[in-house]
């Protein structure tokens, strides 16, 4: 497993690898490694000959006053746990400086999108998608990968980047992969270091609101605020939690929906705080048929 620092190193090798007829998979994180990215990693295995996994905590997507300075950063923990997988062939850490070479807070182009950040977590974290999109447009231009993996926790991250190498025409394939849970069904996530033990007992509501807005649509279900509600209903069963968001979208452009309509994909998705935690969850819904 080779470490690479230099945007232009890992542009070198990728070009070199390309040249040597390998299929590049590239998994973008952000380090704080946990069985999550594991479970995306062994994934990536499987779409190609060379697998390159880039660790950047970005500073772009980090709004204003959140965790951007506390972020878990440890890059040897993370490399070791990447070096037992025998999976990973390319670490690229760049640094700051190597990714936003006239400084981060003075970059001048963006990649962002206004309608698909609308809803959801948009509003609630101003500047992050724009920050999202434009890191992996650069990571893209370094790591050169035929294929891409994203975890669909991320869910409105993963259908913005599908939207951005659309309408970009960049020649990578995206994938999603499903998302990660503990036994009591907690997505996995770096920022659940952040829980207090009461919290992360009470943070079991978000995994339970969205699995029952899940099985509502699946049982006929089409009112949408009567799904929106018993997600609200659910969250606010715990003392702890503070939400924030509560909604069901179409997976198509992350607008609202007033009635489900069959054979659409919707997505049900919440967003609350528990203490200095930011936690979110979804599920991908198919809008079954009307029953006879
Ligand atoms: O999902 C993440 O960890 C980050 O948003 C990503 C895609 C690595 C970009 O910094």
């Amino acid at each position: 497993m080779e470490r690479v620092q230099s945007a232009s190193g890992m542009r070198r090798r990728a070009d070199a690898l390309r040249c040597g007829g390998r299929r590049l998979v590239l998994v973008p994180t952000m380090g704080g490694l946990h069985r999550g990215h594991l479970a995306l990693i062994r994934a990536a295995q499987k779409q190609g000959d060379h697998v390159t996994v880039s660790i950047f905590v970005n500073p772009t997507q980090f709004a204003p006053g959140e965790d951007y300075a506390d972020y878990p950063t440890d890059l040897d923990r993370d490399c070791m746990l990447l070096e037992e997988t025998g999976a990973v062939d390319t670490v690229f850490a760049p640094t700051v400086d190597e990714l936003y070479p006239t400084g981060a807070a003075r970059q001048a182009m963006w990649v962002q999108s206004e309608l698909l950040t609308r809803h959801l977590c948009g509003p609630h974290r101003q500047g992050h998608f724009r920050g999202v999109l434009t890191v992996v447009t650069k990571l893209f231009s370094c790591c050169r990968p035929h294929v891409a993996l994203f975890g669909l926790k991320d869910a409105q991250q993963y259908i913005l980047l599908k939207r951005l190498v659309a309408e970009l025409l960049l020649d990578v394939v995206i994938l999603g992969h499903e998302t990660v849970r503990e036994p009591d069904g907690l997505a996995l996530s770096s920022r659940n270091a952040y829980l207090s033990r009461t919290d992360r007992a009470q943070a079991v509501v978000l995994s339970r609101s969205v699995t029952a807005a899940r099985r509502a649509i699946l049982n006929g279900e089409r009112r949408v605020t009567v799904i929106e509600a018993l997600m609200q209903r659910i969250i606010r069963q715990a003392p702890s939690a503070r939400l924030e968001y509560a909604e069901v979208v179409s997976t198509a452009d992350l607008q609202p929906l007033e009635a489900l309509l069959p054979g659409t994909e919707v997505l049900a998705a919440v967003a609350a705080r528990f203490g200095k935690a930011r936690l979110i969850d979804n599920q991908f819904v198919t809008v079954p048929a009307a029953r006879a």
